[in-house]
């Protein structure tokens, strides 16, 4: 395993809700339906947009690159069911140019952590390569039996228009 990048962002909550009451169709330029609905309408929905909006900064910081390099729906946090067997860990998925930009640097995983209280939101992103035998084929993040194409599909629809912030 080679850690090819790591970022950290932190976002001051009660400013993010404050854009968000003032901008309100930020919300849907910058999350995709899947984390809109993750997040839906809990109390402490503002701290959670805000931590996913701090992740997709993070994620463009590991992958070397600014506020831009890509949209920021390009970038999607997932969490495992937590109604299922699984933890509710959140994990990442790339498209369109964010992946693009992540194939490019060689990244194959993608670890993320996420936490916010009321006053601030934080992510740390660490970009990994996977270590492979000589000769072994590289199979790139985003294959199709991984789902991830047909998101990147749904969401390019929706996030050509505009920028993600003016
Ligand atoms: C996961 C856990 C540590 C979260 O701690 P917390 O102080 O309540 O909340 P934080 O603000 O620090 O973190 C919340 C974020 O943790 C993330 N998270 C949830 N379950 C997680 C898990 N199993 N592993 C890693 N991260 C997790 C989520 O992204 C969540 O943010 P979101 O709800 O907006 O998506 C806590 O709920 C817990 O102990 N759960 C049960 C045990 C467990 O699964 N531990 C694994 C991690 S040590």
């Amino acid at each position: 395993m080679t850690v090819l990048g790591v970022g950290v962002d932190a976002v001051d909550v009660e400013r993010f809700r404050a854009l968000l009451e003032r901008r309100p169709a930020i919300k849907t330029r910058m999350f995709t339906e899947a984390e809109l609905d993750d997040v839906g309408g809990s109390k402490s929905g503002a701290a959670r947009l805000a931590v996913r909006f701090a992740a997709k900064e993070a994620t463009m910081k590991a992958l070397g690159r600014g506020i831009g390099a890509c949209r920021f729906l390009d970038i999607e946090v997932v969490r495992s069911n937590k109604s299922g067997s699984a933890s509710g860990a959140p994990s990442l998925r790339l498209a369109r140019r964010a992946g693009e930009l992540a194939r490019a640097k060689g990244v194959d995983e993608w670890h993320v952590s996420l936490t916010h209280t009321q006053l601030v939101a934080i992510a740390v992103v660490t970009a990994e390569a996977v270590e492979r035998g000589p000769g072994s084929p590289r199979i790139p993040p985003g294959r199709p039996d991984s789902g991830q194409e047909q998101w990147a599909r749904t969401v390019g629809e929706r996030s050509d228009t505009g920028s993600d912030v003016e």
